[in-house]
Protein backbone atom coordinates (compact mmCIF):
# COMPACT_ATOMS: atom_id res chain seq x y z
CA UNK A 1 0.00 0.00 0.00
CA UNK A 2 1.56 3.23 -0.84
CA UNK A 3 1.97 6.33 1.52
CA UNK A 4 -1.10 8.27 0.06
CA UNK A 5 -3.27 5.19 0.47
CA UNK A 6 -2.62 4.79 4.00
CA UNK A 7 -2.88 8.68 4.48
CA UNK A 8 -6.09 8.54 3.01
CA UNK A 9 -7.19 6.01 5.17
CA UNK A 10 -6.48 7.23 8.30
CA UNK A 11 -8.18 10.48 7.56
CA UNK A 12 -11.06 8.42 6.92
CA UNK A 13 -10.90 6.99 10.54
CA UNK A 14 -10.22 9.61 12.36
CA UNK A 15 -13.46 11.53 10.58
CA UNK A 16 -15.31 8.52 11.67
CA UNK A 17 -13.55 9.08 15.10
CA UNK A 18 -15.09 12.74 15.29
CA UNK A 19 -18.36 11.47 13.57
CA UNK A 20 -18.78 9.21 16.31
CA UNK A 21 -17.89 11.18 19.33
CA UNK A 22 -20.20 13.92 17.74
CA UNK A 23 -23.10 10.68 17.53
CA UNK A 24 -22.54 10.05 21.30
CA UNK A 25 -23.25 13.34 21.99
CA UNK A 26 -26.03 13.76 20.06
CA UNK A 27 -27.61 10.69 21.93
CA UNK A 28 -26.11 12.29 25.64
CA UNK A 29 -28.04 15.47 23.91
CA UNK A 30 -31.31 14.05 22.95
CA UNK A 31 -31.44 12.13 26.17
CA UNK A 32 -31.02 15.27 28.62
CA UNK A 33 -33.42 17.62 26.11
CA UNK A 34 -35.95 14.83 26.93
CA UNK A 35 -35.63 16.14 30.78
CA UNK A 36 -38.04 19.19 29.42
CA UNK A 37 -41.07 16.66 30.08
CA UNK A 38 -40.65 16.55 33.25
CA UNK A 39 -41.35 19.98 33.83
CA UNK A 40 -39.22 23.66 34.69
CA UNK A 41 -37.36 22.54 38.04
CA UNK A 42 -35.86 19.63 36.31
CA UNK A 43 -35.12 20.53 33.04
CA UNK A 44 -33.66 24.40 33.75
CA UNK A 45 -32.32 22.53 36.96
CA UNK A 46 -30.27 19.80 34.74
CA UNK A 47 -28.91 22.76 32.58
CA UNK A 48 -27.83 24.82 35.57
CA UNK A 49 -25.91 21.58 37.48
CA UNK A 50 -24.23 21.07 33.43
CA UNK A 51 -23.45 25.10 32.82
CA UNK A 52 -21.58 25.08 35.86
CA UNK A 53 -19.99 21.55 35.78
CA UNK A 54 -16.29 21.59 35.13
CA UNK A 55 -16.90 19.07 32.60
CA UNK A 56 -18.46 21.54 30.30
CA UNK A 57 -15.78 23.59 29.00
CA UNK A 58 -14.55 20.85 28.08
CA UNK A 59 -17.34 19.07 26.14
CA UNK A 60 -17.56 22.51 24.12
CA UNK A 61 -13.90 22.34 23.02
CA UNK A 62 -14.09 18.84 22.16
CA UNK A 63 -17.15 19.72 20.08
CA UNK A 64 -15.75 22.49 17.98
CA UNK A 65 -12.57 20.98 17.41
CA UNK A 66 -13.84 17.86 16.43
CA UNK A 67 -16.87 19.35 14.04
CA UNK A 68 -14.04 21.16 12.51
CA UNK A 69 -11.95 18.44 11.95
CA UNK A 70 -14.44 16.56 10.33
CA UNK A 71 -15.59 19.18 8.02
CA UNK A 72 -12.15 20.16 7.54
CA UNK A 73 -10.98 16.93 5.62
CA UNK A 74 -14.61 16.62 4.36
CA UNK A 75 -14.00 19.82 1.80
CA UNK A 76 -10.41 19.06 1.29
CA UNK A 77 -11.32 15.72 0.36
CA UNK A 78 -13.60 16.49 -1.87
CA UNK A 79 -11.81 19.04 -4.00
CA UNK A 80 -8.77 16.96 -4.17
CA UNK A 81 -11.16 14.08 -5.17
CA UNK A 82 -12.54 16.53 -7.69
CA UNK A 83 -8.73 17.56 -9.09
CA UNK A 84 -8.27 13.71 -9.74
CA UNK A 85 -11.06 12.82 -11.29
CA UNK A 86 -10.76 15.44 -13.85
CA UNK A 87 -12.52 15.33 -16.34
CA UNK A 88 -14.88 12.91 -15.50
CA UNK A 89 -16.29 15.08 -12.45
CA UNK A 90 -18.02 17.43 -14.83
CA UNK A 91 -20.56 15.29 -15.13
CA UNK A 92 -24.06 16.06 -17.15
CA UNK A 93 -26.55 17.82 -14.88
CA UNK A 94 -28.32 14.98 -13.27
CA UNK A 95 -25.70 12.47 -12.46
CA UNK A 96 -24.52 15.80 -10.54
CA UNK A 97 -27.24 16.58 -8.32
CA UNK A 98 -26.85 13.47 -5.39
CA UNK A 99 -23.87 15.11 -4.93
CA UNK A 100 -24.97 18.70 -4.60
CA UNK A 101 -27.79 17.29 -2.55
CA UNK A 102 -25.13 15.70 -0.21
CA UNK A 103 -23.13 18.54 0.52
CA UNK A 104 -26.35 21.43 0.06
CA UNK A 105 -27.51 18.80 3.13
CA UNK A 106 -24.23 18.83 5.20
CA UNK A 107 -24.04 22.78 5.13
CA UNK A 108 -27.65 23.03 6.21
CA UNK A 109 -27.15 20.81 9.00
CA UNK A 110 -23.52 22.80 10.09
CA UNK A 111 -25.78 26.37 9.72
CA UNK A 112 -28.40 24.60 12.18
CA UNK A 113 -25.73 23.62 14.58
CA UNK A 114 -24.45 27.31 14.64
CA UNK A 115 -27.25 28.79 14.44
CA UNK A 116 -28.94 26.74 17.80
CA UNK A 117 -25.36 26.51 19.72
CA UNK A 118 -24.95 30.24 19.02
CA UNK A 119 -28.71 30.79 20.09
CA UNK A 120 -28.77 28.47 22.99
CA UNK A 121 -24.97 30.03 24.87
CA UNK A 122 -26.02 33.46 23.82
CA UNK A 123 -28.50 33.23 25.91
CA UNK A 124 -28.81 35.21 29.31
CA UNK A 125 -31.28 33.63 31.16
CA UNK A 126 -31.59 30.67 33.95
CA UNK A 127 -34.80 29.51 33.16
CA UNK A 128 -33.76 27.69 29.88
CA UNK A 129 -37.44 25.51 30.01
CA UNK A 130 -39.38 29.13 29.65
CA UNK A 131 -36.36 29.61 26.77
CA UNK A 132 -37.60 26.59 24.71
CA UNK A 133 -41.45 27.65 25.04
CA UNK A 134 -40.53 31.64 23.72
CA UNK A 135 -38.52 29.57 20.54
CA UNK A 136 -41.24 27.20 19.49
CA UNK A 137 -43.74 30.08 19.71
CA UNK A 138 -42.17 31.31 16.92
CA UNK A 139 -43.04 29.90 13.41
CA UNK A 140 -39.82 30.73 12.08
CA UNK A 141 -37.83 28.49 14.76
CA UNK A 142 -40.11 25.34 13.59
CA UNK A 143 -38.87 25.91 10.45
CA UNK A 144 -35.29 26.22 11.27
CA UNK A 145 -35.55 23.44 13.64
CA UNK A 146 -37.45 20.87 11.35
CA UNK A 147 -34.70 21.74 8.52
CA UNK A 148 -31.86 20.86 10.85
CA UNK A 149 -33.36 18.12 12.26
CA UNK A 150 -34.13 16.55 8.74
CA UNK A 151 -30.94 17.54 7.32
CA UNK A 152 -29.07 15.60 10.10
CA UNK A 153 -31.19 12.41 10.01
CA UNK A 154 -29.98 12.03 6.56
CA UNK A 155 -26.32 13.07 7.05
CA UNK A 156 -26.75 10.31 10.13
CA UNK A 157 -28.43 8.19 7.96
CA UNK A 158 -25.83 7.51 5.72
CA UNK A 159 -22.75 7.78 8.11
CA UNK A 160 -24.29 4.92 10.13
CA UNK A 161 -25.05 2.74 7.26
CA UNK A 162 -21.11 3.27 6.24
CA UNK A 163 -19.78 2.45 9.42
CA UNK A 164 -21.99 -0.30 10.06
CA UNK A 165 -21.45 -2.14 6.76
CA UNK A 166 -17.59 -1.28 7.60
CA UNK A 167 -18.04 -3.51 10.80
CA UNK A 168 -19.23 -5.92 8.35
CA UNK A 169 -23.19 -5.99 8.65
CA UNK A 170 -24.54 -6.95 5.91
CA UNK A 171 -26.02 -3.80 3.90
CA UNK A 172 -29.88 -4.30 4.06
CA UNK A 173 -29.40 -4.51 7.80
CA UNK A 174 -27.37 -1.63 7.59
CA UNK A 175 -29.80 0.32 6.24
CA UNK A 176 -32.65 -1.15 8.43
CA UNK A 177 -30.73 -0.27 11.54
CA UNK A 178 -29.07 2.88 10.48
CA UNK A 179 -33.22 3.87 9.88
CA UNK A 180 -34.31 2.89 13.26
CA UNK A 181 -31.44 4.47 14.89
CA UNK A 182 -31.99 7.56 12.97
CA UNK A 183 -36.06 7.80 14.22
CA UNK A 184 -35.24 7.15 17.70
CA UNK A 185 -32.80 9.89 18.01
CA UNK A 186 -35.15 12.04 15.91
CA UNK A 187 -38.70 11.15 17.79
CA UNK A 188 -36.69 12.29 20.94
CA UNK A 189 -36.19 15.80 19.80
CA UNK A 190 -38.91 15.80 17.88
CA UNK A 191 -40.59 15.42 21.15
CA UNK A 192 -39.95 18.63 22.47
CA UNK A 193 -41.52 21.06 20.04
CA UNK A 194 -44.45 18.73 19.77
CA UNK A 195 -45.28 18.28 24.06
CA UNK A 196 -45.41 22.62 23.86
CA UNK A 197 -47.61 22.83 20.70
CA UNK A 198 -50.11 20.34 22.69
CA UNK A 199 -49.81 20.96 26.08
C1 LIG B 1 -35.70 20.13 19.67
C2 LIG B 1 -34.45 19.92 19.63
C3 LIG B 1 -33.42 20.54 20.55
C4 LIG B 1 -33.58 21.21 21.73
C5 LIG B 1 -34.85 21.52 22.46
C6 LIG B 1 -32.24 21.58 22.18
C7 LIG B 1 -31.95 22.27 23.35
C8 LIG B 1 -30.72 22.65 23.77
C9 LIG B 1 -30.40 23.20 25.06
C10 LIG B 1 -31.39 23.46 26.17
C11 LIG B 1 -29.06 23.46 25.08
C12 LIG B 1 -28.21 23.93 26.29
C13 LIG B 1 -28.01 25.37 26.50
C14 LIG B 1 -27.12 25.61 27.70
O1 LIG B 1 -26.39 24.71 28.11
O2 LIG B 1 -27.17 26.73 28.21
C15 LIG B 1 -28.51 23.08 23.79
C16 LIG B 1 -27.19 23.21 23.40
C17 LIG B 1 -26.65 22.65 22.26
N1 LIG B 1 -27.32 21.91 21.30
FE1 LIG B 1 -29.31 21.50 21.29
N2 LIG B 1 -31.33 21.15 21.27
C18 LIG B 1 -32.00 20.48 20.26
C19 LIG B 1 -31.45 19.86 19.14
C20 LIG B 1 -30.11 19.83 18.84
C21 LIG B 1 -29.56 19.13 17.71
C22 LIG B 1 -30.34 18.30 16.71
C23 LIG B 1 -28.24 19.37 17.73
C24 LIG B 1 -27.29 18.87 16.65
C25 LIG B 1 -26.20 18.43 16.72
C26 LIG B 1 -27.92 20.21 18.87
C27 LIG B 1 -26.67 20.70 19.25
C28 LIG B 1 -26.41 21.49 20.35
C29 LIG B 1 -25.09 22.00 20.71
C30 LIG B 1 -23.81 21.75 19.93
C31 LIG B 1 -25.24 22.74 21.90
C32 LIG B 1 -24.13 23.46 22.69
C33 LIG B 1 -23.48 22.48 23.65
C34 LIG B 1 -24.38 22.13 24.84
O3 LIG B 1 -24.77 23.03 25.61
O4 LIG B 1 -24.71 20.93 24.99
N3 LIG B 1 -29.10 20.46 19.54
N4 LIG B 1 -29.55 22.58 23.01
Amino acid sequence: MNSTNSRTILLKKMMAIAGLIWFLYLIFHMLSVLSFHSGEAVFSGFYLWLNSSIFYPILLALLVLTISFHVVIAVSRQLSNNESVGERYKKVYPKAIPRLVAWLGASIMLAFIVIHSVQMLSTETVDLYQEIHSIFNQPLMWFIYGLGLLSLSTHLHHALANVLQTLGISSAQCKGLSVLIVMVIMAGFVSIPLGILYA
